[in-house]
């Protein structure tokens, strides 16, 4: 098995709940790439390099040392070959995900058939959370610390102070 492991996302923005599962992650593998996708068919509040600093900055002020972060363009499984990583990871956290989870794993598969995905359980504290969510209370001025690190938190506010919801 490849030992190369990576968690990809939009991460619009990171929130403690990626982290939970990127912290699981690294405690399983001893490595990890978060990888952090450039475009999206949803609307995105945060450009790509804004998301890519914010990962950073929050696997840094969440006590989450040794991750590496990448953007990646195109397809998941065209990166990972790429890149020669074997393994992704991503987190499930409730019925609803895993719909769409097991429909990508399976068209994943079809496209790369040696890549594996494992998915990771976020801890019951993380399991609501979602980044829309997280958007959402920021807009409506409410308080995000339980839900973000402060990096996350001082994006969105100046975010959403501005009135700004587009790239
Ligand atoms: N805690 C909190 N929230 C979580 C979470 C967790 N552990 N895990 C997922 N989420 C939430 C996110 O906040 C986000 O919420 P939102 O929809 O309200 O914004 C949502 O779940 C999913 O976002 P995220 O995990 O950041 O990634 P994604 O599902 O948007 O992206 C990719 C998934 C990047 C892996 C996928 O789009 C991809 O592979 N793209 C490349 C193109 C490709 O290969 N497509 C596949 C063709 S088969």
């Amino acid at each position: 098995m490849s030992s190369r492991v990576i968690y990809p996302g939009t991460f619009d923005p990171v929130t403690r709940g990626h982290l939970d599962v990127a912290a699981r992650a690294l405690q399983v593998f001893g490595a990890l790439e978060m990888a952090v996708v450039r475009s999206s068919l949803k609307e995105l509040a945060f450009s790509a390099e804004e998301r890519e600093r914010l990962v950073k900055s929050s696997l840094i002020e969440a006590g989450i040392p040794g991750v590496e972060v990448t953007l990646f363009d195109g397809l998941l499984m065209d990166y990972m070959r790429s890149t020669g990583a074997g393994v992704f990871v991503r987190g499930l956290r409730a019925n609803s995900d895993f719909e769409y989870e097991f429909q990508m794993q399976l068209i994943n598969r079809k496209l790369a058939p040696e890549i594996t995905g494992l998915y990771l359980m976020p801890g019951e504290s993380n399991i609501y959370l979602s980044s829309t969510v997280v958007r959402e209370i920021a807009a409506l001025g409410g308080s995000l610390s339980e839900f973000v690190t402060p990096s996350v938190e001082k994006a969105l506010r100046e975010k959403y102070s501005r009135g700004t919801s587009g790239r």
